[in-house]
């Protein structure tokens, strides 16, 4: 979605505004744009078709100055990406305003302007709400009442900043819906739709609630709350190291993360020295929780829903517990009718994914026992709003296409598979066996790691293709989900996944030579079954790429391709294979051309509904 960053200092901030909006451009780039107030009291305005290299080359030909900004990088909701409709977005030539959301009565509000003399330069939502507020400046309030009376007017979702030249020396932002946090400096107040745009400048920051409006300058900082409160919001001192975000040796992010994958299994798994799995890991409050928990329900989006796919077979196979896993842009509009005692589990890398919020804020009275979620972001809405907490410790993951997030969340289910089952009778045999297969996973996904040339090899077949099916059965099958999604993700080949069961029920009629079918074969008791579903693809001339265990017994023939995978306890396969897929996705997507690390029209952090 698109990112926000905004600075007042008394110093020149045109290059900390760009250095955030790089930080930024995971959540969308189709366009981006900044404005600064200079010295001279004049409003400044940069606004470029394209990614952030495009605005930086715009400032580096015309550069603009100031110690007051905002900046934005966009992914379109209303209106194409073009310069015009990339934001700041400006009134009179006065204020410029930026915005992450939809503002659902744009058009009535747009009627309304438009009646008043507005003129309107874009076919963006945006552009009403920096009017409106223009209005009410006209009416004589200062900038920050005037932004109170603007938001009490907007539906739909916002983080919005915004300058006017008659206050050069402040910023004024308001949240609702989409996030927004404030960091704190010395001298200077900086914001963001995310802290990651200002670890640069600052390592103290302050969390955003709901309805908060903001206005600061470089030595002041007020804060109101929805009723128009001023009001005190803690500061939390990040003690991280700053994270990096260089490539290092690394051609794109996504490999990055996908090598990442060892240490964020272990770092998630493991903290310090801990050896004993413990309930606190998910909160204070877990353990009186897990005492009452009957059944989960797991609601996420995209690949964090996969990690939900997966959890069940863990959830039911080895801790008998009842799971349901639902996306959560159905279950928030469904009527419910959930068994006493079940917990509600949210996955989600960002911990903003707009979707899933609304799944958490929806919960009827009564309905949950409690809420959990699985989230890669600490301070995050979903994190500040859930009861109880695991953050998996993936480290910023910055390619659009999930990785080292996806495989930490596995890790937090097979943690959690652990602490259930021990209240349902889970021999301390079996939970000896997750423990042991946890200390023992980063190593088997080196393992696996080792396997890139060969994958990248097998990658060569699928350049040319239009279209894959992906294969699997049991866990494996969300495997497959998630290998076909990582394949449409970035090379923009049509990939879908099918339980193999499904095969002779439909999409065997696509079978052909320009069809080629993936499937995960790790060699479990299902593996005949599957042998029988390939031979269905073989004999129709399908031409199959097989990822499987040693023990499954399959070698290269005609038409089969086989990558013989690592051995590894069983409940780690789902783990391992997915580390195949995604070299494979990513290898695929290299020698096609494409933008591996910001496929077209996708964002990070979906933070619109
Ligand atoms: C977007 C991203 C996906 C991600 C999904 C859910 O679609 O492109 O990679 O899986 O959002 O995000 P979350 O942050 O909730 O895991």
């Amino acid at each position: 979605m698109c990112g926000i960053v905004a600075v007042t200092a008394r110093r020149e901030v045109s290059e900390i505004l760009l250095e955030g909006l790089r930080r930024l451009e995971y959540r969308g780039y189709d366009s981006s744009g900044m404005a600064l107030i200079d010295n001279e009291k004049r409003l400044l305005l940069h606004k470029q078709l394209g990614k952030v290299a495009e605005l930086e080359k715009a400032q580096a030909m015309s550069p603009h100055y100031g110690c007051v900004g905002i900046a934005h990088t966009r992914w379109a909701t209303h209106g194409k990406p073009s310069a015009a409709n990339a934001h700041p977005h400006t009134s009179s030539d006065r204020i410029a305003l930026v915005h992450n959301g939809i503002i659902e009565n744009h058009a009535s509000l747009r009627k309304q302007l438009a009646e008043q003399g507005y003129v309107f330069y874009s076919q963006t939502d945006t552009e009403v709400i920096v009017h409106l507020l223009h209005s009410k400046l006209e009416q004589g309030l200062s900038l920050s009442d005037a932004l109170r009376e603007t938001v009490a007017q907007l539906e739909g979702a916002y983080a919005l900043a915004a300058v006017d030249k008659e206050s050069p020396d402040e910023v004024v932002a308001a949240r609702a819906g989409s996030p927004l946090v404030v960091g704190v400096g010395i001298g200077e107040n900086f914001l963001a739709s995310d802290q990651l745009a200002l670890r640069q400048v600052t390592d103290r920051f302050i969390f955003l609630e709901e309805g908060d409006l903001v206005r600061m300058t470089a030595m002041t900082l007020e804060i109101w709350d929805q009723s128009g409160n001023v009001v005190e919001r803690p500061r939390r001192d990040v003690a991280e190291a700053v994270e990096s975000v260089d490539l290092g040796q690394f051609e794109h992010y996504m490999l990055k993360e996908i090598y990442e994958q060892p240490k964020a299994l272990a770092d998630t798994f493991k903290i310090a020295d801990e050896t004993e799995l413990s309930d606190e890991r998910f909160g204070a409050e877990a353990a009186a929780v897990f005492d009452q928990v009957k059944s989960v329900q797991i609601v996420a989006c995209g690949t964090s829903f996969h990690a939900g796919l997966v959890a069940r077979y863990w959830l039911e196979e080895l801790a008998g517990i009842p799971c349901e896993v639902e996306v959560a842009s159905e279950f928030r509009y469904r009527k419910r009718a959930p068994q006493p005692g079940t917990l509600l589990v949210t996955v989600s890398q960002s911990g903003e994914t707009a979707d899933s919020l609304a799944a958490l804020r929806g919960q009827k009275d009564g309905e949950f026992i409690a809420s959990l979620v699985i989230a890669n972001v600490d301070h995050s809405s979903l994190v500040r709003e859930s009861d109880l907490v695991f953050l998996t410790r993936a480290g910023a993951e910055v390619g659009v296409a999930s990785t080292k997030a996806f495989t930490t969340q596995l890790v937090a289910f097979l943690m959690l598979t652990l602490l259930l089952g021990r209240r349902h009778g889970m021999s301390e045999q079996d939970q000896d066996k997750i423990t042991d297969a946890l200390h023992a996973l980063p190593s088997h996904v080196e393992q696996t790691l080792a396997l890139d040339a060969s994958i990248k090899k097998l990658s060569e077949h699928f350049i040319q293709k239009q279209h894959a099916l992906f294969l699997g059965r049991g866990i494996q099958y969300p495997i497959a989900m998630e290998g076909a999604l990582k394949l449409k993700e970035i090379s923009y080949i049509h990939a879908e996944a099918y339980p193999a069961g499904e095969l002779k029920h439909g999409p065997l009629a696509l079978v052909d030579a320009d069809m080629p079918v993936v499937a995960v074969a790790p060699g479990d008791e299902l593996l005949e079954k599957l042998k029988s579903n390939l031979e269905e693809v073989r004999s129709r001339g399908g031409e199959l790429y097989v990822f499987a265990d040693k023990k499954a017994g399959f070698v290269d023939e005609p038409l089969l391709h086989v990558l013989q995978m690592p051995s590894c306890p069983e409940m780690l396969k789902p783990v391992i294979y997915t580390v195949a897929l995604q070299l494979l996705a990513y290898h695929v997507a290299v020698q096609k051309g494409t933008d591996v690390d910001k496929p077209r029209n996708l964002a990070k952090s979906v933070t619109v509904e």
